[in-house]
């Protein structure tokens, strides 16, 4: 026997990790086949397209949405764009694995959470987004869960990985092009590797009781973003200073929470929760893919 797989959102950076995983998986011993699909193949906005897509291919025991509107400031001004990838989206993959009986694995984000934390956040706590995207991913979450009851949201934090855009790649860019940057330091959250990511969803996905619901799922401790970028600059060796800053200097568009560290409850009853402590992570990744930043 082997497990079949779908992934959307296949160009993305958790897209990419997914796949890379799955090219050298083995599920209870047995290999894996999978496919992948992005905008072109398989456009999540489209419910014909969806369903035309799932229609042609032999049921996948599990479906993994990647596929998200991620640009966090530009979605303040095109809400109807992020509203129709993040919500509507989720919605039409989660009608599609409901019809071919297949679990989904739909992941989201910390930026569903407002402020007034001060705790890791587990998934009792109530969301109050505070930005579009943010707003959308919530929404993303209900529609996905409503459509399908099969469905694990994996809530993740600071995504990073050795492909496509994250701010793990960015801040090694800038701080080689220039002497001094500049990163916020009045919020907190937990970097998550891509890599520990695709592996708990994929073991998940794979369990002999399979429960629906959300997870937080992300590295432990905690950290601002300019002691992130200072553990990159560090650990990678460039000669630039990492400036801290605060959030209303910096001026972002779209408002994020001062504080939204997860707390991987759910995983961690579950016997799930492989992820280590943020630090550690970053310095496994960096010791592995260093040379590729
Ligand atoms: N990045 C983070 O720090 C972070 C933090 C917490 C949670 N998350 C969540 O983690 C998940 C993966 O994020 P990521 O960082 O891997 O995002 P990403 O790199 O932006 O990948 C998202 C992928 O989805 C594709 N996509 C966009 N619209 C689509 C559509 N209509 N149909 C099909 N594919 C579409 C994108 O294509 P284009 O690039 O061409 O638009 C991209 O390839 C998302 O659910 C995100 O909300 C991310």
């Amino acid at each position: 026997m082997s497990y079949r797989y779908l992934i959307l959102g296949a160009d993305g950076q958790l897209g990419s990790e997914l796949r890379s995983l799955m090219a050298q998986a083995q599920v209870h011993d047995a290999p894996v086949t999978y496919a992948y699909a992005d905008y072109e193949e398989c456009d999540v906005t489209d419910a014909d397209m969806v369903a035309q897509y799932f229609s042609e291919h032999e049921r996948f025991d599990a479906v993994f949405n990647a596929a998200a509107y991620t640009a966090v400031d530009d979605a303040e001004g095109r809400p109807d764009k992020a509203m129709m990838v993040n919500a509507v989206g989720a919605a039409h993959v989660a009608a599609a694995c409901r019809e071919k009986g297949s679990r989904l694995i739909h992941f989201s984000t910390d930026f569903v959470f407002g402020d007034g934390h001060n705790f890791p956040i587990d998934e009792l706590a109530e969301p109050e987004p505070l930005s579009v995207y943010g707003s959308t991913k919530l929404v993303g979450e209900q529609l996905a869960m409503q459509n399908h009851s099969a469905t694990a949201v994996l809530r993740t934090s600071g995504l990073y990985s050795r492909w496509g855009s994250n701010f793990l790649r960015s801040i090694a860019s800038h701080a080689r092009d220039k002497e001094r940057i500049e990163v916020v330091d009045d919020q907190f959250i937990s970097p998550t590797p891509t890599t520990t990511l695709a592996r708990a969803a994929l073991e998940l996905a794979n369990g002999p009781l399979f429960m629906g619901g959300v997870y937080h799922a992300s590295s432990h401790g905690e950290c601002t973003w300019f002691e992130f970028a200072q553990a990159i600059v560090e650990g990678l060796d460039i000669n630039a200073e990492v400036v801290a800053t605060t959030s209303e200097k910096w001026g972002a568009p779209a408002q994020r929470p001062e504080y939204c560290v997860l707390d991987n409850r759910r995983l961690r009853l579950m016997g799930l929760d492989t992820f280590g402590d943020w630090e550690e992570e970053l310095s496994a990744f960096l010791g592995e893919h260093g040379d590729l930043i």
